[in-house]
């Protein structure tokens, strides 16, 4: 799949399928925060899904817990280290850390 970050330093690119946006944004060559490692508890990872939204992984109970604690229900909020990439997609990165 092709995976774009929208962000000043983001990066596109082909990635392997079933890697998570964080994986992915790695393979590329870019660096997403992820402050609690990746283990849905920290939601600096956040992105904002712009396009291919039903090409990532449905979001799981910790993920949607993690975004509705946060008020980040929205569903174009997604987990970078949750989310899996099964298809293109386009997701905004937040520029300043949350
Ligand atoms: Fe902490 Fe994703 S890295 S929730």
């Amino acid at each position: 799949p092709h995976v774009s970050f929208l962000h000043p330093q983001g990066r596109s690119g082909e990635v392997d399928a079933n890697l998570t946006l964080l994986e992915a944004a790695k393979a590329l060559g870019f660096q997403l925060n992820h402050d609690c490692g990746g283990n849905a508890s920290c939601t600096t990872c956040r992105v904002e899904v712009q396009a291919g939204g039903d090409n990532l992984s449905e979001i799981d109970f910790d993920e949607q817990d993690l975004l509705d604690r946060e008020a980040l229900s929205e569903p174009w909020h997604r987990l970078g280290c949750q989310a899996r990439v099964l298809g293109d997609v386009v997701v905004r990165v937040p520029e300043t850390k949350w």
